[in-house]
């Protein structure tokens, strides 16, 4: 761990284990109840367990006053027609932000609250997107390459995966004639659902 000022490179494909402490895989058997098409998914995992999005981290101690910062990848595709996306979270300390920078690629930022609001944010690069404090967010690929995102929070946040995962987002994200188009989940097809 650095204790004093540095620089890391973020673009650079060759260097991304060396400017990074840690890599994450994330495959398809992960996201299991995440995608609503359970026979698209059954489908898939027949034919192997993709990987559907990585994570490079850069980490600092987690306390108040560090950031942590890193690169979310999620690859280009769709389980039947809901497009490949990460988990989605809330901070476990709720009342933390994030900045998400898109450098690569398009997709959407899926964002809701414990109130029943919900929000989203487009993806394309050079465009930032500020989660508020106490919003889930959950990224999204909408394009056919892979959506390169560096983001940043406070180190102390944490990641709590099980709140939203009880009720699942309110909203999801389909290609509907090859458009993006954001879906209430109450209305989902029922073979989606
Ligand atoms: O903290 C963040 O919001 C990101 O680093 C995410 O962890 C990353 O995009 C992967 O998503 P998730 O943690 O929901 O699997
Ligand atoms: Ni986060």
């Amino acid at each position: 761990m650095k204790f004093r000022p540095y620089g890391f490179p973020i673009l650079d494909l060759s260097q991304r284990d060396t400017a990074f402490d840690n890599h994450i895989e994330r495959r398809l058997s992960s996201l299991r109840n995440k995608f609503s098409d359970d026979e698209a998914m059954r489908e898939m995992l027949a034919s192997g367990d993709p990987v559907i999005y990585e994570v490079y981290e850069s980490r600092r101690p987690e306390v108040a006053g560090e950031l942590a910062s890193g690169l979310s990848i999620v690859r280009p595709g769709s389980v039947g027609a809901e497009y490949f996306m990460t988990k989605g979270h809330y901070h476990s300390v709720r009342d933390t932000a994030e900045i998400y920078y898109c450098l690569q690629g398009q997709g959407l930022l899926l964002m809701e609250n414990e109130e029943g609001d919900t929000a989203v944010e487009e993806f394309r690069p050079g465009r930032v997107i500020y989660v508020t404090p106490c919003w889930a967010h959950r990224s999204i690929n909408t394009g056919r390459e892979e959506l390169v995102t560096f983001f940043v929070y406070p180190a102390n946040a944490g990641h709590d995966y099980e709140a939203i995962d009880a009720t699942g987002f309110r909203k999801q994200i389909f290609a509907q004639n090859g458009v993006p188009t954001i879906v209430e989940r109450a209305s989902v097809p029922k073979r989606l659902q």
